[in-house]
């Protein structure tokens, strides 16, 4: 996972693509996901937690400069929050972390944002401390999926029902994709 074409970024975006932080699965993680956005490149995170913190990030992407730097200041905000914290992190988070991007590839935040949104909520639900009921008691899944146990079927504690209906639409492309193979490799590699 590297990039040597760092042509219009900030000092901080060029630092974060040429040396970025975290790179590589993680063995043993607490949430997991991966995401292929509408431009072709994929990003997956992987989440460690303790004590409802996260104690460790880690990604990999095979796009080139823009999601390299966005995957790895994704690394750096999440580490040290609560997991719930990290969730909502946004695409304006990570432009402001990396001083921005050109324009033509701030969508690469967004793809980090996402991604890293659906590994804590991947880690939220395998812990299952924080889901409650939606407050009218009813269940509802992402729309793709019949299953019991989709993200989408609760809404988390702390959560509004926009950032509830935004997760909602989230988890709706994952469980459309979830079963399709995505080879993390080409263009230079990753990892
Ligand atoms: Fe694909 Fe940026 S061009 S994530």
């Amino acid at each position: 996972m590297e990039c040597s074409d760092v042509e219009g970024f900030s000092a901080e975006a060029r630092t974060h693509a040429l040396n970025p932080r975290n790179c590589g699965p993680m063995d043993d993680s607490d949430g997991h996901a991966w995401i292929t956005g509408p431009c072709g490149d994929t990003m997956a995170f992987w989440v460690a937690a303790r004590d409802g913190n996260v104690e460790k990030a880690s990604v990999i992407t095979d796009g080139c400069g823009p999601s390299v730097a966005s995957g790895s200041a994704a690394v750096c905000l999440a580490e040290g929050r609560r997991i719930e914290e990290a969730a909502r992190l946004s695409q304006r988070d990570i432009l402001d972390a990396l001083g921005g991007l050109p324009e033509e590839s701030e969508h690469c935040a967004l793809l980090a944002a996402d991604t890293l949104k659906a590994a804590c909520e991947d880690c939220l639900n395998r812990k299952g401390e924080t889901r409650v009921e939606k407050s009218d008691g009813g269940e509802r899944s992402c729309g793709s999926c019949s299953d019991e146990k989709c993200s989408a079927s609760k809404q988390l504690k702390g959560e509004s029902d926009e950032e509830y209906e935004d997760r909602r639409l989230l988890q709706s492309r994952l469980c459309r994709i979830k079963h399709k193979v995505i080879v993390l490799s080409g263009k230079g590699g990753v990892g």
